[in-house]
Parts: structure tokens; sequence; C-alpha cells
């Protein structure tokens, strides 16, 4: 299949995205209680200025704000981005919104608590080169040992089943059910995939059928972790949904602080860190595969 823009295709769903949800205020909801708890269990209890770089029409961004973060949402589709902040000013919820590219993020640095990247946004991104400025940009807007949570489609099961669809889901809308399924075609190389994402819409007794389409990199667990690494950051940790609540596997990780000045406390500018000397203890941790939680 040819290259697809990953914009045009999230621009395209975005009026229609809230369908892939059975019921999409009650899905905000139940994200933001896990991904709040991984905040409160690593930074304490408070709000946090949070940054959802992937913030999509605003799944984790608008829960997030509405459970008292300030939270900042940026994503590549301008559609999206819109409706996040549109769908967040509905609820009652803050949310500064921006259209920008993950791997170039336009904040300045050590400016956020917390860097949220979530539902499976990192692995659009196709090569090495990409995932490096992405992580890389995360840090760098993080303040000293903030938080980097993101969260991921279950790829090492992926790569071991190489499955060709997922299977049906129906949503109810006020006009009618919605049902979103998609094919996955497997690239020769095992780890990419283009994707073919239906979605059938019900039009006056029968069905409109919507596809669109986009491709993935299939990233495993472990080369997440090292990419992460590699990006510096340390104390990087898997957490399944059994544990988590939270329906997609979420790595955790913090940014490396600067070193202090030994004699006079003051902070040298942020060094890079040797990835051969970053201790990552969640590295080899098994992921069980228990029942998971709903998105
Ligand atoms: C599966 S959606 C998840 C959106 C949102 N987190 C949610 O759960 O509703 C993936 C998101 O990643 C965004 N994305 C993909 N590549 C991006 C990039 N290079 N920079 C910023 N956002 C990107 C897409 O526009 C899309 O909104």
């Amino acid at each position: 299949m040819a290259e697809f823009s990953v914009r045009g295709f999230y621009d395209g769903l975005a009026a229609d995205y809230h369908r892939i949800f059975p019921d999409w205020d009650v899905s905000m909801a139940r994200q933001a209680e896990a991904l709040s708890g991984f905040i409160r269990a690593r930074l304490g209890e408070g709000p946090r200025s949070v940054l959802d770089c992937a913030c999509g029409i605003g799944t984790q961004a608008i829960g997030l704000a509405l459970a008292g973060h300030r939270v900042v949402g940026s994503d590549l589709s301008p559609d999206a981005v819109s409706r996040a902040a549109a769908e967040a000013a509905a609820r009652g919820g803050g949310l500064q919104a921006a259209a920008a590219d993950m791997r170039a993020l336009p904040f300045r640095a050590a400016t956020f608590d917390v860097v949220v990247c979530a539902d499976n946004a990192l692995p659009h991104l196709l090569s090495e080169r990409d995932i490096e400025a992405a992580l890389s940009g995360m840090r760098r807007v993080l303040r000293d040992d903030g938080l980097l949570l993101l969260s991921v489609r279950d790829y090492d099961e992926s790569r071991r089943t190489r499955p060709e669809a997922t299977a049906p889901r129906v949503s109810q809308a006020s006009d009618g059910r919605t049902i979103t399924f998609q094919l996955w075609h497997w690239h020769e190389d095992g780890e990419r995939y283009d994707l073919e994402h239906f979605q059938l819409l019900p039009t006056g007794g029968s069905w409109e059928v919507l596809v669109r389409r986009t491709a993935y990199w299939a990233l495993t667990r472990s080369q997440l972790t090292d990419a992460v690494a590699r990006a510096g950051f340390t104390d990087i940790t898997w957490h399944t949904p059994a544990t988590s609540g939270f329906y997609q596997p979420v790595l955790t990780a913090r940014r490396t602080p600067s070193p202090k000045h030994p004699l006079v406390g003051r902070r040298y500018p942020a060094r890079r860190t040797d990835p051969r000397s970053v201790r990552r203890p969640g590295h080899r941790r098994e992921l069980a595969a228990a029942a998971a939680p709903r998105r």
C-alpha cells in the first residue's frame, strides 16, 4: 500500500472518533482515573501540569482536566485538536489545545510535570529517527524527574499472532448503532503494517461504509524500553492492564534529573545520559495475560 497521511486519517476521523467507544464519556472518566493513579503514585497528591502530546479529540486530556490537572493537549490533527477544545469547554473543563507534531513540540523546556502519549499514538512513527525525535522532545519539555506516561497496544502479542483484523465493535449513538473494525496488512519486515479502518454508519435503513487508511510500527515492549532509555529516561516500568486498570500496557518513566553542583547547589544544564548506564528495573518484567479492562 502507498504512504498514508496520518494527519489526513485523523482529520477525517475527528467528527466520528467518539463512535469507537461504546460510551465516550464513561471511557474518558475511566481512563483519567487510571492515569491520575499513576500521577498520584509517582508525584504525590495535587494537580499537576500535564501535556498530552497526542490528545486526539481529548479522550485522556479532557478526563485529566476534569480531574483537576492543568492540561495542554496537542496533536498532529488540527481537526481533532479543535474538537478536543470544544468538547472540553462543553463539559466545563479547561483544556489549552494546539496542533503540533510530537517530533517537534513547540513548548519551552522543563514546562510540564507529566507528558502523556496514549492509545498507541507513538507507533504511528515508522522510523527509529522519528521515535527518537519524539521521545527526546517529550524529555525536553518535562521538568527534572517529571513523569512520562506512554500507552500502546500489546504488540508483543500481535507480533506473535500476526492478526489480520480486529473484532467488530458496536457503539450506540442517538442516530443508531455504529460498527468499527480494522483490517491489518503486514509488511515483509514483520514489524510494520498498513491498516484499513472501517466504520459502518446507519443511514435510512442501510449502512454507509467509511474506509480510512494509515500505518503503524508494531513496537515490542523491549524495543520501546530501549528507545525510551536512549532518550534519557530512567525508572522505566511496564504496567499491565490487570494491575493498572488502563486498557493497554502502560510504560512509566522519569526524566533523569539534571545533576546538582556539589558546592553551590546550582543546576548544570541537562546532560545526555549514557544509555548503557541507565537502570531499567521494569525491563524484564513479564506482563500477565489477564483479563483486560475496557477502554
Ligand atoms: C489512536 S489516536 C489516540 C488519540 C487520543 N490519545 C485518544 O485516545 O483519543 C492517535 C493520535 O496520535 C496522533 N498522532 C499521530 N502521529 C502524531 C504526531 N507525529 N504528532 C502528534 N500527534 C500524532 C493522531 O493524530 C491521533 O490523534
